[in-house]
């Protein structure tokens, strides 16, 4: 009967270990290597405007509406001023240095949506 057990215990062990994530796949905007892909609007820049701007940048706030395309793109020179050239927003530090690069390429490609 131990050996049983014993052998049902191993069985998960080795069925579990081969489990395994690609950490890209399950956390797209987490991982630091994919920061030149090319992004519209729509697929990645609203991502990081909404998770790292609209806090404090929503609609009759005292700040700059950045809630839709057409404001941040009515914005783009501010934004860039602030979020690439200063670094300031959000924070001191800015954002991370892959969202930075995301957002600077996507202007430079004329802000797609
Ligand atoms: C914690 C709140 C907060 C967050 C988050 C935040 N901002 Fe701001 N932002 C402010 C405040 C307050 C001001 C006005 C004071 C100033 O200019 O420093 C401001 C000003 C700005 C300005 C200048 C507006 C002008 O009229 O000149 C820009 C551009 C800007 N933010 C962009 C961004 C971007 C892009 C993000 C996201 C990466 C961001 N902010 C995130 C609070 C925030």
């Amino acid at each position: 009967m131990k050996i049983f057990f014993a052998l049902i215990l191993l069985n998960i062990v080795f069925v579990t270990s081969c489990y395994y994530d690609k950490e890209e796949q399950l956390y797209p905007n987490s991982v630091e290597t994919n920061c030149n892909i090319p992004l519209t609007y729509t697929n990645g820049i609203k991502d990081i405007i909404e998770s790292n701007c609209v806090s404090c940048h929503k609609p009759g706030g005292n700040t700059p509406d950045l809630s839709t395309y057409t404001l941040v793109k009515e914005n783009t020179t501010k934004i860039t001023l602030r979020a690439i050239t200063q670094k300031d927003m959000p924070g001191p530090s800015g954002m991370s240095a892959c969202n930075i690069t995301k957002l600077d390429n996507w202007i430079k490609a004329g802000t797609p949506q």
